[in-house]
């Protein structure tokens, strides 16, 4: 099966980033997200940022997010490649930011009070309505985030960055701590956020290779050099070109299973 698509304009560019604290952690950091165009579809683009425990995905995650400044380097997002500040970009944390005290809705009213483009109460409602079904919360909305399930709350985190409007989301590990059925819906909903809108980028830091794989188009993996310190960019993965991309049943694929396994030893 052949896919026609185009890359257009550039909306995200980590440029030499590094990362010293008493140890040198990312070194020359460099990489770039284009909008990928597919005609007749609404398609955002899904990079996946692959490392193993420890190696700093968290902190590259911090830097691109606006929420900690490399050492040295930027990270431009948007079309106007804007040194990227903390707000600029969606983020879901490893551990779901919550208001504990306040509902559901609440929570998600919070996502909405964010959002560029203001809405009145009552479309707000709706649109809160709109989307808790689309994520299988309609059920969950008066209740507070310690009677919902891992999986449950991970999903209200997602929405609440999805109903601020904001077309990049960064995601540290989505896929950690939960149990395999729950991933497979993580996986399903991801891929609807990704389709929601065109501009819709999602950046997923994780060490799970086959889950995160299984819905990018692009993949990056962050490794050691041999006799180097720090950790940098030593793989990228273009899986469009490798026939790999928005292929539902890409898990049962022979080269995806085989590009599961190589990565493992560059981890
Ligand atoms: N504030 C800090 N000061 C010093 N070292 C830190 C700090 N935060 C993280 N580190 C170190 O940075 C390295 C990478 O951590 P992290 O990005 O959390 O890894 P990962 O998310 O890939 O598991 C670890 O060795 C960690 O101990
Ligand atoms: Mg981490």
């Amino acid at each position: 099966m052949t896919t026609t698509y185009t890359k257009e304009e550039l909306i995200l560019k980590a440029e030499n980033i590094s990362l010293q604290y008493d140890k040198l952690i990312l070194r020359d950091v460099n990489f770039e997200m284009h909008n990928i165009v597919r005609p007749g579809m609404h398609q955002g683009q899904v990079l996946s940022l692959i490392g193993r425990s420890g190696i700093g995905k968290t902190q590259l995650f911090k830097i691109m997010a606006g929420l900690i400044q490399p050492t040295t380097g930027t990270v431009k997002v948007g079309v106007e490649q804007q040194p990227v500040k903390a707000g600029d970009v969606g983020v879901v944390p490893q551990n779901y930011i919550l208001f504990n005290h306040r509902t559901i809705m609440q929570n998600l009213e919070q996502g909405i009070a964010n959002a560029r483009v203001k809405k009145s109460a009552k479309e707000q409602e709706e649109m809160i309505k709109e989307y808790a079904a689309h994520f299988d919360l309609t059920d969950h909305l008066k209740k507070y985030p310690m009677q919902l399930s891992g999986g449950q709350r991970q999903r209200v985190s997602i929405l609440q960055q999805v109903l601020t409007g904001n077309h990049f989301i960064l995601l540290d590990e989505p896929f950690s701590g939960l149990d395999a059925l729950v991933i497979d819906r993580v996986v399903e909903l991801l891929l609807k956020v990704s389709t929601l809108d065109e501009l819709n980028t999602l950046v997923i830091i994780s060490h799970d290779i086959e889950n995160s794989l299984a819905i990018s188009d692009s993949a990056f993996v962050l490794a050691k050099e041999k006799d180097k310190e720090g950790a940098t960019i030593t793989q990228k993965l273009d899986l469009i070109q490798m026939g790999l991309a928005w292929d539902p049943e890409i898990r049962t694929k022979k080269p995806f299973i085989e590009l599961v396994n190589q990565i493992k030893y560059m981890l």
